[in-house]
């Protein structure tokens, strides 16, 4: 059975995803997907084409809001995250930013010092305040047992963007500044720590409930540079939004992790911690979900697939994992090409094992 446009009507009760990241038991199993609006959905296209560019996408808070809410109205799901990219915050620090169709975001480099200090310590542009304003739309119409997730890029992985000018396949200038411990690159990550805490608190004072940080390069560096460039920051933008809106519940995505994720919870204290495919969950149940709640880790591409093996992956992962620690989800985006049948079926078949519990 699909549970049509569920998101949008009131269901009695609380946010499941804000009980699991609370700590308390919840209704069900709070279910969202990284990338759930985008490009699989055939609305989302309508409306990409209405908007003319992605970045007038994200800044036109009618449009942003709708295609926020476009998944919700298709599938059951428990939290709906603002429509807009990690790349944002730089664009509103001054950074040229384009998105070019096929090819990803296309930065203005910063990679030396002089770059770097044009940027940092700046407020942040009023763009941001179309991002805010979509937080409040989405809220305004969403069911109260529906969750707003508000989110920022980490600065490592932001960074990366800006040293190498966009997507790359091994980010190795931004690794090899690391490596040799540039001073800069020090100053560009405590700029972003500070323009990420503005953020996200502009988005929790617009009603998002809870924020995630997308680390999606975490898994880049070794061990030492890890605290330095990736644990530490995280802290500091936890510890600055709470000083500015309280207890707010954070989910750390630090991708590519593996069993280093133990020590990513210890030193952030983040409520939930992102599981890429990888993680092996026998370990994820006795090491880490003792100390946060989990969030993860279909294979994407499990999910293009679809079938037979995505129902097999799904109950394995449902059954591994305990029901008042984990929130489900993939273990990176969805990818383009997916059949939105199959995201049915993968909600379907959470709720299905859930109800024979
Ligand atoms: O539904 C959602 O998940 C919310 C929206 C969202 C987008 N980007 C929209 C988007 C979120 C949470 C992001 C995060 C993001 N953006 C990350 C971290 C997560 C990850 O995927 O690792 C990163 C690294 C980016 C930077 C970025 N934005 C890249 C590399 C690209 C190009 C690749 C791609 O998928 O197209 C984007 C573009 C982008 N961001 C699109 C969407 C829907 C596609 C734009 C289009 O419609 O053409």
């Amino acid at each position: 059975m699909n549970e049509q446009g569920k998101g949008l009507y009131p269901r009695a009760g609380r946010k499941a995803l804000m009980d699991v990241l609370e700590g308390r038991v919840p209704s069900r199993r709070p279910i969202w997907l990284m990338r759930q609006a985008g490009r699989y959905l055939p609305e989302y296209m309508a409306m990409r084409s209405k908007a003319g560019s992605f970045l007038d996408l994200c800044y036109t808070p009618e449009l942003a809001a709708e295609v926020t809410l476009q998944p919700l109205r298709r599938f059951d799901l428990d939290a709906a995250i603002v429509f807009a990219d990690i790349l944002l915050v730089p664009h509103a620090l001054g950074v040229r930013v384009t998105f070019q169709a096929g090819e990803g975001p296309v930065v203005e480099k910063v990679a030396d010092a002089y770059r770097v200090a044009q940027l940092t310590g700046r407020p942040l542009g009023r763009e941001v305040e179309a991002v805010y304003e979509t937080v409040r739309q989405v809220r305004g119409q969403l069911a109260p047992d529906v969750a707003v997730i508000g989110f920022c890029g980490a600065p490592w992985t932001v960074a990366t963007y800006l040293i190498e000018g966009g997507s790359s396949a091994e980010r190795l200038t931004a690794r090899v500044a690391a490596f040799r411990g540039e001073s800069w690159l020090d100053t560009l990550i405590d700029g972003l720590v500070s323009a990420s805490i503005e953020y996200l608190a502009g988005q929790v004072a617009a009603g998002a409930d809870c924020v995630q940080i997308f680390d999606s390069w975490a898994g880049d560096l070794p061990d030492g540079l890890r605290q330095r460039f990736c644990f530490a920051p995280i802290r500091r933008i936890m510890e600055g939004l709470r000083a500015r809106c309280g207890a707010v519940p954070v989910i750390g995505f630090a991708r590519g992790l593996g069993a280093a994720h133990g020590g990513f919870v210890e030193a952030t204290g983040v409520q939930a911690c992102g599981l890429e495919s990888g993680v092996p969950l026998d370990w994820a149940a006795r090491v880490l979900t003792p100390v946060a709640a989990v969030q993860g880790n279909l294979d994407p591409v499990s999910l293009l697939a679809g079938g037979r093996g995505l129902e097999h992956d799904v109950v394995r992962i449902v059954t591994a994992l305990p029901f008042e620690r984990h929130v489900f989800n993939l273990g990176h985006g969805v990818r383009p090409q997916t059949d939105p049948r199959a995201v049915a079926l993968l909600v379907d078949t959470v709720r299905r094992v859930d109800g024979n519990r």
